[in-house]
Parts: C-alpha cells; structure tokens; sequence
C-alpha cells in the first residue's frame, strides 16, 4: 500500500456477497460489481433459484455475457439449498469446481426463499457431506419464527442454530453473511478463523436503525438483516480496523426496481454496487484504519476460501465522486445506495 495519504494502491478486491439477478437487470448491474471486483459470489436466489449444476453453468455464462468489456471477471456460483438437493449433485458441483459453495436461506427469511430451508436438521445429511469435502457453507442467519423480535433474530439464530450445527459439524466452513450486530462479531472473533468468518456490508457500517425513519420512512435503507442499533454499528466498525483476519468484503449488493422498493410490500434489498468499495474506502479512513483495507477487501476472503490472492491492483484517490441518481431498465428504473450523493473517495481512471 502506498504511504500518500490521498492514494491508496491495494490488491483489486473480490465481494464475496452479491446479488445480480437476471434478464434485463443482470446486464445493466453487472458492470458496476466488474469495475471494482475480479471475483464475485454470486447469489443464487433468482426467481427460479439456482439449485442444481446445469442451472448454474448457464447462468454464470449469462452473467459472462453481460459483462462486455470485462472479461476479467470471474462469477463464482453457489448453490441454494433446500431438503431436495441432491447429495450427487452438490458434490459433483462442487468437485467439479461449478459451485464453490452452497447457501443456507432460512424459509422465507428474505427475497426468493420459500424454497429455503424450514428446519436445519433436514439438511444435516448435506451439511456432513459438506464438512467431509470441505464446501463451505454461506448462511443467512437469522431466526424464522414470527414471534422473534426482528432486531433479534440473529442473535437467536447464533444461539438456537448456529451454535448446536457447529457443534455438530466443528470442520464445516461457514461463513455467516451480512454480520449485523455486536453477538455476531464477539461469536466470530472467538472461534477458529479457518472455520468461522463473517462478511459485512458497507450499509451496515455507515448506518443503524435511525436512518430508516429520518424525514419520514427510507424504504431505500430497508435490506434483511435490518439496520440495527447504533452500538452494533459501533462494533462492526471496530473490528473491520481492528485489523481482524475473521471479517471481509460481501457488499450484498441487491438491486431492486424502484416500483417494487416503494410498494406497499416493499422488497428489502439496497443497490450499492456502484459505490459499495468507495464506501469501505471512506469508513476505514474515518475510522483510521486505512492500513488495515487491503486485507478485508483483498486477502481474508481468498485466504478463507482457499482461492488465490489477486494479481492485479487497484489505485483510489481522495477525490470526490457522485454517485449516480439511477439506472433506467426498460420502463423501470433502479436507484442506488446513496443516489446523487457525493463520497469523497473515486477509483483513478
Ligand atoms: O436485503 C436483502 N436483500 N437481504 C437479503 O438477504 C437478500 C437480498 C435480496 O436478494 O434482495
Ligand atoms: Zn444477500
């Protein structure tokens, strides 16, 4: 990394948590996820969700195809778990290097997944088999049951959930996604980090549950996990320049159309791929941190999964950067996270 406070140079980053979608949506969204990142894990809760390998090699290779210049970029495909997934095929997926993981989506816990998983134990045969040929697990953590207080549920998830599959499963590698509060970081930092990381989102470190009903309600601010409490926030900023090795990037990246964030139903989900490292850039500066960016963008995620650290580089200036107030799709547009606001971080060109 360059000593210039103004220019940083660090290993181009992979985001280890995005959602593309498909059709329409995958070819005007991907680009921005490829200008940033050399990898990305892809989420596999389409419509239709990916659950098994031929589902998967086609929709990587739309995802290619949408990504025009940049041929660099390189998809990596998950498969989305149910209690029908074939052990055969996850295996065969995963040896065969089409999946490089497999994600628990917890029924109904969030976009396009009541196919997901109603009881963990259903699925414990995969799980093994999982552990035994080292493929790591993705979770959604956070606990289904309606009478779970919302701001509580991963933090139930952690004791009810993940605490006994861990017992149970001490060498699967998982990774609990989108880490939100201060029971997740403290549960994580203990355990061993070859087997336990978590990813963060740049939303979940530059807001809490107040910014949701600032001059009214914020349906843009609304994504699953919810926003929590700001001491939560407090912790995930903490341990990001604390320099640990358990945390990295996964920007859950969730584009969704305008029409359907402001619905009655609105959808949860926040569109930060335009500006999600951008973000990260200015957090850690906030929190003086910058010397610690590189690992949590560029190494402990390879590191985790046992993938190679990139080659190339990426340089970022402190120069202000607006951001763009909207995609048109079709009739429809997308709005992203902090729409027309200005960061004080760019990439050079
Ligand atoms: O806010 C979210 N949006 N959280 C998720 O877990 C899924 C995602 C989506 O797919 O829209
Ligand atoms: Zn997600």
């Amino acid at each position: 990394m360059s000593k210039l406070l103004k220019k940083i140079t660090i290993i181009k980053p992979d985001d280890w948590h995005v959602h593309l979608r498909d059709n329409e949506i995958l070819k005007k969204v991907s680009q921005y996820t490829g200008k940033f990142y050399k990898r990305a894990i892809i989420m596999p809760n389409l419509d239709q969700p990916i659950t098994n390998c031929f589902r998967s090699i086609s929709y990587r290779r739309r995802i290619l195809n949408s990504m025009k210049s940049n041929t660099q970029f390189q998809p990596l495909m998950i498969c989305y778990l149910t209690e029908k997934t074939s052990p055969k095929e996850l295996k065969q997926g995963f040896s065969e290097k089409i999946f490089v993981g497999a994600k628990l989506y917890p029924n109904y816990s969030t976009t396009n997944s009541k196919y997901g998983v109603k009881n963990i134990k259903d699925i414990y045969h995969l799980l093994k088999i999982m552990e035994k040929i080292k493929m790591p697990l993705l979770i959604h953590g956070e606990e289904i049951d309606p009478n779970i207080d919302i701001y509580d549920r991963e933090a139930k998830f952690i004791e009810n959930t993940l605490k006994p599959l861990r017992k149970k499963f001490p060498e699967l590698k998982i990774i609990l996604e989108h880490v939100t509060t201060e029971e997740a970081v403290s549960y994580i930092e203990e355990s061993d980090s070859i087997y336990l990381a978590g990813t963060i989102t740049p939303h979940h470190l530059m807001l809490n549950r107040n910014n949701m009903f600032i001059n009214g309600i914020q349906p843009y601010l609304y994504c699953l996990p919810i926003l929590k409490r700001k001491k939560h926030q407090i912790a995930l900023r903490t341990v990001i320049s604390s320099g640990s090795k358990h945390f990295f990037l996964g920007s859950d990246t969730a584009p969704h159309f305008h029409k359907n964030k402001i619905d009655v139903f609105g959808c949860a989900g926040i569109f930060n791929a335009p500006s999600s490292l951008l973000c990260y850039v200015s957090v850690f500066e906030k929190m003086n941190s910058l010397k610690h960016l590189q690992s949590f963008c560029s190494e402990n995620g390879p590191n985790f999964y046992n993938m190679p650290i990139n080659k190339e580089t990426i340089t970022l200036v402190k120069k202000p950067h607006k951001i763009l107030k909207k995609i048109d799709i079709g009739n429809n547009v997308i709005v992203p996270f902090l729409a027309g606001e200005k960061l004080d971080w760019s990439i050079e060109t």
